[in-house]
């Protein structure tokens, strides 16, 4: 049987037609809140045009119809069914105003961006310049976006990090050896220092703490050496001002003669089922943000602070960056002796 047909109506607040897209790195959970955007709109009789590639497809202008069948068994699917892209024309203004006039012509009023910093700073000059009403949903396995403590993809990157780690762990203790752990985060420790509390990590390196030095570590290793320590797990940021795990590894092969072994993790805490979590924020928030657009709301992002949805400006965005609190790189090397 066919859906309602869209049109204004009391219930959606006269919006009948809106776009979602998928930008930056993609991130466990992404789908599970195209699927929740697409099915609250089609509940309240809003048409959703999938837009593929982030925002390239704005560019493109390829943005077909994105129905509810299409959504189904992508919950639990990792990845964005959508692609996505880091797009560098979309820092154009002249880029961007013709985006503005190609959503104003094909009649979408609003859009849901599903993204990270990047995404939410190119959704907030669009509206900002040109009037499109942008709702903003957390996702980057990275959970660096100020506002909110929680982004779509980090539970997930989290416990896949902590899985293979503990299998890590395994082969370090038998053979006795130093394993360094790479794991990602250009720009943040987050995800670094999470897994290493989780893992039962000996050192962390990441790139907001400056006194988490190459000599600190060797300190650090050294002392456990002396209580008896004889393997150890370093994680390291790919983003730490130490040259990611490799780098760090040569250091100590060359300065100590060490046969430790790099591990680099890399794009496989990207992909994979999302956690509970994960699925369970996707959806809250995809809801959420059809409600709000339909409400009239037109410049805001969603996130989670002490258990509960907040909702803040596009332009927060702009605020400083959360770093991982000092005190969880501390127990670290406590939780170690
Ligand atoms: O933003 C998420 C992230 O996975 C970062 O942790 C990482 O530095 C970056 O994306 C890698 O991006 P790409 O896959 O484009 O190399």
């Amino acid at each position: 049987m066919a859906g309602a047909a869209p049109g204004p109506s009391a219930a959606n607040g006269g919006l009948r037609r809106i776009g979602v897209l998928t930008s930056g790195g993609d991130a466990p959970g992404m789908n599970a809140a195209i699927r929740a955007v697409v099915r609250q709109a089609v509940a309240m009789g809003i048409e959703v045009r999938g837009v593929h590639h982030g925002f390239q497809g704005l560019v493109d202008r390829d943005w077909p119809v994105l129905a509810s069948r299409q959504c189904a068994n992508i919950l639990q699917r990792g990845g964005t069914i959508l692609h996505t892209a880091r797009c560098k024309e979309f820092h154009d203004p002249v880029v961007r105003a013709r985006v503005a006039e190609g959503l104003r012509s094909e009649g979408i009023e609003a859009l849901v961006v599903i993204g990270g910093d990047g995404s939410f700073t190119g959704a907030e000059l669009l509206h900002r310049e040109h009037g499109v009403a942008c709702a903003g949903i957390p996702g980057t396995i990275d959970n660096d976006l100020p506002g909110t403590d929680r982004t779509l993809g980090f539970d997930t990157a989290l416990n896949t990090a902590v899985e293979a780690i503990d299998r890590i762990r395994d082969t370090a203790s038998s053979h006795e050896r130093l394993f360094l752990v790479e794991v990602m985060g250009r720009a943040s420790g987050m995800l670094a220092v999470h897994t290493a509390i989780a893992c039962g990590a000996e050192a962390v390196l990441y790139p907001e703490s400056e006194s988490d030095t190459y000599e600190v570590l060797v300190e650090q290793l050294r002392a456990n050496w002396e209580r008896g320590k004889r393997s150890s797990i370093v994680v390291v940021a790919e983003g730490d001002q130490e040259g990611g795990a490799m780098n760090v590894g040569s250091r100590l092969r060359h300065d100590f003669g060490l046969d430790l072994r790099v591990v680099v993790l890399g794009h496989i805490q990207r992909g994979g089922s999302p956690t509970a979590m994960d699925r369970i924020w996707g959806s809250r928030w995809g809801v959420e943000a059809v409600k709000r657009l339909a409400a009239g709301e037109a410049s805001f992002y969603l996130g989670v602070e002490a258990g509960r949805m907040v909702v803040r400006p596009l332009a927060a965005i702009h605020d400083p960056r959360p770093e991982p609190p000092r005190e969880l790189s501390e127990i670290v090397a406590t939780l170690a002796r």
